[in-house]
C-alpha cells in the first residue's frame, strides 16, 4: 500500500541542445553578484565555461570565480568557498560541472549565512538550515548523481575518514538546471560508465525494498530497461545523442525524489560505497559497482520475490521450469555480465581498498533500515570482504 506523502519538486529544467538559452531567462531573476563554481578545468577545455561567461557578461553580472572543486568535494574546500562567497556577497551560486560541483554549490548555499560550523551542523548533526539561503543554479556536464534536481549534497572529511550526504528539503534544490546532453560528450569513458552505474544504483536502492504493489516499482523497471538499452549504445558510440539524452533524463528521474514516494527505500549500497570512498577517494559510481553484487547476493534470500521479479522484468530472464532462487540468481548473473561488458569496476581492491583498511571502512559505514535486511557490523564486514 502506498504510504502518505507530499510531493513537490521546485527545480525548473531546461533540457536539450539549446538548454543553455534557459540561463538567459533565469539570470534576470537574481542579483548582480554571481559566484561561478566549477571543477578542475574540464569546462575550460571543452568551451562550456566560455559560453556561460559570455551569457553572464551579456546580462551585466559581476562574476566571482570559485574553481577547483574536486571530485568528492572536501570540507576544507567548502570552508574556503564559504569565505569566498561571503566576500563576493553572492546573490546566485552558478554550478557548472558534475555532481561534485552541484553538491558543493548546495553546501555553500546553506552555509554562507550560517554561523555554525557547516560540517558539524549539516553532515554530523543532520540539521536543516535555519539561515538565509543563496539560490543555486546548475549547468550540468556529468550525468549520474541527480544532483541537478534534488537536495542531496555529499561532502568528504578526509581527517575524520567520513563521506556523508545530507538530503536537504525542497528549498535547497537548485532553482533551475540546464541539461544539454552534448555537454557530456567530452566525459572520459570511465566517468561516463561510472555515472551510468550511479543511475542504476539510485534506482535499485529504491526498488529493492518493500513487498507491496507500488506504481514506483513499475516506473523504475521502465527506467532500468531504458538505461540498460541506452548504455549499450553509448558505450559503443558516445556521441549518439538519443542514447546520451535518454541517459541524462533517466538520471534525473532516478533521484529527483518521485520514485521514492510512498515506499520504503534501502541505500545500503551507497552507505558501503561512501565508506569505501572516504578511504580511497575513488569515483563514486565505481565504489557502488564494486560493492553491489556482493551486497545483493548477501540479501537475496531476504528479498527473494523482488529479486525474481527484477530478473524477469528488467533482464528478461525466462522463468519456466526454474525455482525462484534460480530465477533471482540468473537476474544477478545477467546484471554482472552487463556490468563487466560496459567496463565497471567489480572489486573494491581495484579502487585501492585493502585488508588493512577493512575495519576502518566497516566502522565508517552508516546503517540504514529500509531494505530487506538491517545490517550489523558483521554483515557489513562480510559484504566488504566479498567485494575485496
Ligand atoms: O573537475 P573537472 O575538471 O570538471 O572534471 C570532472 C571530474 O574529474 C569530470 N567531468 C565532469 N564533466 C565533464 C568532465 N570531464 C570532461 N567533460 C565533461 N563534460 O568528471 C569527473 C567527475 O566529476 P564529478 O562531478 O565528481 O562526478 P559526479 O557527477 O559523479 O559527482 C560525484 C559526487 O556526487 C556525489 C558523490 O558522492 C560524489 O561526491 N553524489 C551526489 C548525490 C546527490 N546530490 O544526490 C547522490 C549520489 O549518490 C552521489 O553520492
Ligand atoms: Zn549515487
Amino acid at each position: 500500500m502506498l504510504g502518505n506523502f507530499t510531493y513537490c519538486n521546485p527545480t525548473k529544467l531546461y533540457f536539450g541542445k539549446n538548454a543553455l538559452d534557459g540561463l538567459k531567462e533565469e539570470l534576470p531573476k537574481y542579483g548582480n553578484n554571481v559566484l561561478l563554481v566549477y571543477g578542475g578545468g574540464s569546462v575550460k577545455k571543452n568551451g562550456i565555461y566560455d559560453k556561460v561567461v559570455k551569457i553572464l557578461q551579456e546580462n551585466g553580472k559581476a562574476i566571482h570565480e570559485d574553481g577547483g572543486v574536486m571530485p568528492n568535494p572536501t570540507v576544507e574546500k567548502l570552508n574556503e568557498g564559504i569565505a569566498r562567497a561571503k566576500a563576493a556577497k553572492a546573490d546566485l551560486i552558478l554550478a557548472v560541472g558534475g555532481g561534485s560541483v552541484c553538491d558543493y554549490a548546495k553546501a555553500l548555499s546553506v552555509s554562507v549565512h550560517c554561523n555554525d560550523d557547516a560540517w558539524d551542523k549539516y553532515f554530523i548533526r543532520f540539521e536543516e538550515p535555519d539561515c538565509d539561503l543563496i539560490p543555486v543554479g546548475c549547468v550540468l556536464t556529468m550525468v549520474g548523481t541527480g544532483s541537478e534536481m534534488n537536495g542531496g549534497s555529499v561532502i568528504t572529511n578526509h581527517a575524520q575518514k567520513l563521506k556523508i550526504g545530507h538530503v536537504f528539503g525542497e528549498k535547497v534544490f537548485p532553482k533551475f538546471s540546464v541539461l544539454n546532453p552534448e555537454f557530456t560528450y567530452t566525459l572520459p569513458k570511465y566517468q561516463m560508465v561510472a555515472g551510468i552505474y550511479d543511475i542504476m544504483s539510485h534506482i535499485l536502492e529504491q526498488y529493492f525494498s518493500g513487498t507491496d504493489d507500488n506504481t514506483s516499482d513499475y516506473i523504475m523497471e521502465g527506467l532500468l530497461r531504458s538505461l540498460i538499452h541506452s548504455a549499450n549504445i553509448a558505450v559503443e558510440n558516445p556521441t549518439d545523442y538519443e542514447a546520451r539524452s535518454n541517459i541524462m533524463w533517466t538520471a534525473t528521474w532516478a533521484l529527483n525524489t518521485l520514485v521514492a514516494k510512498g515506499k520504503t527505500t534501502d541505500w545500503m549500497v551507497h552507505m558501503l560505497g561512501q565508506a569505501v570512498g572516504a578511504y580511497t577517494d575513488a569515483t563514486h559510481g565505481m565504489t557502488l559497482s564494486a560493492v553491489s553484487l556482493p551486497y545483493y547476493r548477501y540479501i537475496l534470500a531476504d528479498g527473494l520475490d523482488k529479486f525474481a521479479r527484477f530478473a524477469v522484468n528488467v533482464w528478461g530472464v525466462r522463468s519456466e521450469g526454474k525455482t525462484k532462487e534460480q530465477i533471482a540468481n540468473d537476474g544477478l548473473q545477467a546484471m554482472e555480465a552487463w556490468m563487466k561488458k560496459i567496463g565497471l569496476v567489480m572489486r573494491i581492491s581495484e579502487l585501492g581498498a585493502n585488508e588493512e583498511m577493512l575495519e576502518g571502512i566497516v566502522k565508517s559505514t552508516l546503517v540504514m533500515d529500509g531494505g530487506y535486511k538491517v545490517f550489523d557490523r558483521n554483515d557489513i564486514r562480510a559484504v566488504l570482504k566479498a567485494s575485496l
